[in-house]
C-alpha cells in the first residue's frame, strides 16, 4: 500500500518523506540517495561557495539519479546578515535547472524570492519553513504552497516559543489551509503514521538522515548520533533569540557558559559557533567534541547507520504496519 498524500502528488514522489537542508551535509550525494529512495532529497544552496557552485552541485545530483526526471529540491536559507550571499543569482540558477521543489527557511525576505521563483516556474513547489502557526500563517498567507512545521524538538533553529510537535502539529492540522509536513524529532515509521494521523501530509527528516551511509560527513560523527539519546542535545544562542539546537558537548557547554556572563554578545561566542568549525568536524576531523553542530534528540531512536533506502522503506512499511494492523484491528 503506498502512503499517498498531498506532498506525494504534488511532487510526484513515492513516499511522503523530505531530507530537510542541512548545511555542510545537503551535498548531491545524500540528495541523490534519498531521491533514488522515493522521498526527496534536498541539496543545501547555501553550503555552496557561489550560484555557479550550486548549479554544479545541482547538475552532479541529476547524474546520480537513477532516472533523470527524479525529483529533487534545494533548500534556501535567507539569512538576515549583512554580507549575505547572492540570492538573485542563486533563484536564477534554480530556474535555469527548472528545480522543482525549493524549501525556504529564514527571514520574511523569502517571500520576495518566492515571487522570483513562480514568476519563472509557476510550477515549483515551495515549502517554507516555520516554528509558530503564527508564522506559519503569515507564509500561506504570502503564496508558499506548504509549510514545513519544526516543532520544538528539532534540530537546527527551533525558534523561541518551545512549542512540541504532539501540540503543534493538530493545531497546524485546524488552523492551516495549505497542506504541512511534519519536522523535528521524526525518526521512524510509527511516528510517520502518527504525523499522518495528525493531519500532516508528510514529513521531514534531518538529523536521522545524517545517520545514513549516504550522508558525506566523517564516520565518528554518524557514530556519535547513534551514541547519543534524547539528552543528548542543549539550546545554545538563546540570549540572542536565535536559539539552535546542538550536540551537547565540550564546545557548546562552553559557549553557554559565555552566553551566562555576556548575554546576547555574538562577539563573545562567535570563535567557537562559526560554522568553519563545524564544517571540519564533519568533513575533516570527525571530532564531535570540538566544534558546535546542529543535531537533534531523535538521537534516541537512531541505533544504526542505513543506506537511505533501508531507512526510507523501513519507515514507510512501518507507518503501514501500524495503520493496517494496530490501528485497523482496534477500529474492528
Ligand atoms: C546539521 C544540520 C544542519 C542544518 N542546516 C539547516 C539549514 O542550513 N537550513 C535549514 O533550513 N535547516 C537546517 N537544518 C534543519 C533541518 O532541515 C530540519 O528542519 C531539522 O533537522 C528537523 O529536525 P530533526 O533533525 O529532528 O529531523 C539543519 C539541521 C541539521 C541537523
Amino acid at each position: 500500500m503506498p502512503l499517498t498524500t498531498k506532498l506525494t502528488q504534488r511532487l510526484g514522489i513515492q513516499h511522503p518523506i523530505i531530507q530537510g537542508g542541512m548545511h555542510y551535509v545537503g551535498y548531491a550525494p545524500l540528495a541523490a540517495a534519498v531521491s533514488n529512495a522515493g522521498a526527496i532529497g534536498v541539496i543545501t544552496a547555501l553550503t555552496q561557495p557561489n550560484a555557479e557552485a550550486l548549479r554544479s552541485e545541482i547538475q552532479k545530483t541529476r547524474s546520480l539519479l537513477r532516472s533523470p526526471d527524479t525529483p529533487i529540491g534545494v533548500n534556501l536559507t535567507v539569512l538576515p546578515q549583512l554580507n549575505s550571499p547572492d540570492y538573485p543569482a542563486i533563484v536564477q540558477v534554480l530556474l535555469d535547472e527548472k528545480v522543482p521543489m525549493v524549501e525556504t527557511a529564514g527571514s520574511p525576505k523569502c517571500a520576495e524570492l518566492w515571487e522570483l521563483l513562480k514568476a519563472g516556474n509557476p510550477d515549483v513547489c515551495i515549502i517554507h519553513k516555520c516554528t509558530t502557526i503564527r508564522h506559519a500563517l503569515k507564509a500561506q498567507a504570502m503564496g508558499c504552497d506548504m509549510i514545513s512545521l519544526d516543532g520544538f524538538d528539532c534540530a537546527g533553529h527551533p525558534g523561541e516559543t518551545d512549542v512540541g510537535n504532539f501540540l503543534l502539529q493538530p493545531i497546524a492540522a485546524r488552523k492551516l489551509s495549505v497542506p504541512y509536513v511534519t519536522s523535528g524529532g521524526v525518526g521512524d515509521g510509527k511516528q510517520l503514521a502518527a504525523c499522518l494521523a495528525m493531519g500532516a501530509e508528510g514529513v521531514n527528516l534531518g538529523t536521522r538522515f545524517m545517520a545514513t551511509a549516504e550522508a558525506p560527513i566523517h564516520d565518528n560523527i554518524k557514530k556519535a548520533l547513534v551514541a547519543g539519546d534524547e539528552n543528548s542535545t542543549q539550546l545554545v544562542m538563546r540570549s540572542l533569540k536565535n536559539t539552535e539546537r546542538v550536540y551537547k558537548n565540550a564546545a557548546s557547554d562552553e559557549v553557554l557558559r559565555i552566553e551566562a556572563e555576556h548575554p546576547g554578545q555574538i562577539d563573545k561566542i562567535y570563535h567557537i559557533v562559526k560554522g568553519e568549525n563545524y564544517r571540519a568536524s564533519f568533513q575533516e576531523t570527525g571530532d564531535a567534541q570540538s566544534s558546535v553542530w546542529s543535531c537533534g534528540p531523535v538521537m534516541g531512536l537512531i541505533e544504526s547507520v542505513p543506506t537511505c533506502d533501508e531507512l526510507v522503506r523501513g519507515m514507510v512499511s512501518e507507518a503501514e504496519a501500524v495503520i493496517q494492523g494496530r490501528l485497523a484491528e482496534m477500529c474492528r
